[in-house]
């Protein structure tokens, strides 16, 4: 058993002052290898859960007291079914979102105690939020019978995070949280919510996450801002050929057509997510087949249209790209999730990781000021109940 396992029953029974068992239910951050602002364009998206986690422990009560705790903040926060509202502290936000999604589909809930505790970086475009409204939803269906499938719970979850979080994210982050698979991608259809797990052999190279830990301010309102621009262009080609619904349907012809006249910014945003699309289809061919050369120069590619294109880019992620760009280590590089911060995802031969770190991190740090960290993902199981015999009763 994991010590983080362990702590949190030994927490939980101290918090809450009880020695009944919790229910512990983890769920996993995830990486994604391409497929990026996709997801919301009903495209196409390549993620992976990976070795980091947000944990939650909970019991059920005899009242209608919703009690939570975080480890990570040392903060309690109390309220009751009834008042389902959200609050300044920001991390109780995630898991009263989904009592509330749960509240409006009228689901039997009664009063619970729940202790979270997470080693997902805040901030990092890890989707630390994500999945802890992932293990909420599994535990609360879990502990009250509410019979939702996994594919519910990550729509469900979506809904939270519009409502609760304010931003209008895509269904990528929950769904690998939920879904992910030891050793496996999801190729994810964000419209049909069809997918296959494409097995990640990286052949000696492993997947490197630099953290720029720039937590941008703007990152919410700007991806809201992006999504309405994507969906100003799908209206103005749905004026002339109407079966299309959202960007995935959408083509560069099109584009050419019926936006580039009208707005030359709305254009150049659409273009991306159509462009990227593409490019996702033929990286999954190209990891299928073992050409991670391939892949490794998409990634590369998208990052250039992350940065200059969809402009959700900063220069601290760029700085970081442009670093490893002709190291011959490095097969790709790009900024990974919604952007302005975060992290990059980085494909680096195993035996040459120490070396690139040594070089990148001064130089980033000398550059920029902030401390870069590192993460060496493993790629593991999505949302799971953590074996009761690991229990340790106290
Ligand atoms: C964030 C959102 C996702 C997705 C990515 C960008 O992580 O939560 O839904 O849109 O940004 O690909």
């Amino acid at each position: 058993m994991k010590l983080h396992e362990k702590n949190i029953t030994i927490d939980f029974c101290e918090i809450f002052n009880t020695v009944e068992k919790p229910l512990i239910v983890r769920s996993p951050g995830r990486v994604n290898i391409i497929g990026e602002h996709t997801d919301y364009n009903d495209g196409f998206v390549l993620p992976a859960a990976i070795d980091k986690a947000a944990y939650v422990a909970v019991s059920k009560r005899n009242d209608n007291i919703i009690s939570l705790y975080a480890n990570e903040f040392n903060q309690h926060h109390q309220t009751t079914l009834n008042e389902i509202n959200k609050t300044d502290k920001h991390w109780p936000n995630y898991i009263l979102g989904i009592v509330d999604q749960l509240q409006k589909l009228h689901m039997p809930l009664a009063g619970f105690n729940l202790l979270v505790d997470a080693d997902i970086p805040i901030g990092a475009g890890l989707s630390s939020s994500a999945a802890l409204e992932c293990a909420t939803v599994f535990a609360l269906n879990e502990l009250f019978a509410l019979q939702l499938t996994k594919a519910e719970m990550a729509h469900l979850a979506q809904h939270a995070e519009h409502e609760f979080a304010g931003v209008n994210c895509g269904v990528m982050d929950m769904f690998a949280s939920l879904f992910g698979k030891k050793d496996h991608v999801i190729n994810l259809d964000c419209r049909s919510l069809l997918y296959e797990y494409v097995p990640l052999n990286l052949h000696g190279y492993k997947i490197l996450l630099l953290n720029t830990n720039v937590k941008h301010q703007l990152s919410s309102s700007e991806y809201n801002t992006r999504r309405k621009q994507c969906e100003q262009g799908v209206a103005w080609v749905k004026e002339q050929v109407p079966a299309v619904i959202a960007l995935r349907d959408v083509t560069i012809a099109m584009l050419d057509k019926y936006v580039l006249p009208k707005d030359a910014l709305i254009y150049q945003r659409c273009k991306y997510v159509v462009d990227e699309n593409n490019r996702l289809l033929q990286a999954c061919n190209d990891l299928k087949k073992g050409d991670i050369t391939s892949l490794g120069k998409k990634m590369f590619a998208t990052h250039d249209g992350l940065s200059k294109q969809y402009e959700v880019s900063c220069k601290e992620l760029d700085f970081l790209v442009d670093h490893v760009r002709n190291n011959k280590a490095v097969l790709g590089a790009r900024m990974m999730g919604g952007g302005f911060g975060g992290c990059t995802i980085n494909l680096v031969k195993e035996t040459e990781i120490n070396k690139l770190i040594a070089a990148i991190k001064p130089a980033y740090e000398t550059a920029t000021g902030l401390q870069l960290t590192y993460y060496i993902a493993s790629i593991e199981e999505g949302t799971g109940i953590v074996a009761q015999k690991n229990y340790v009763h106290v």
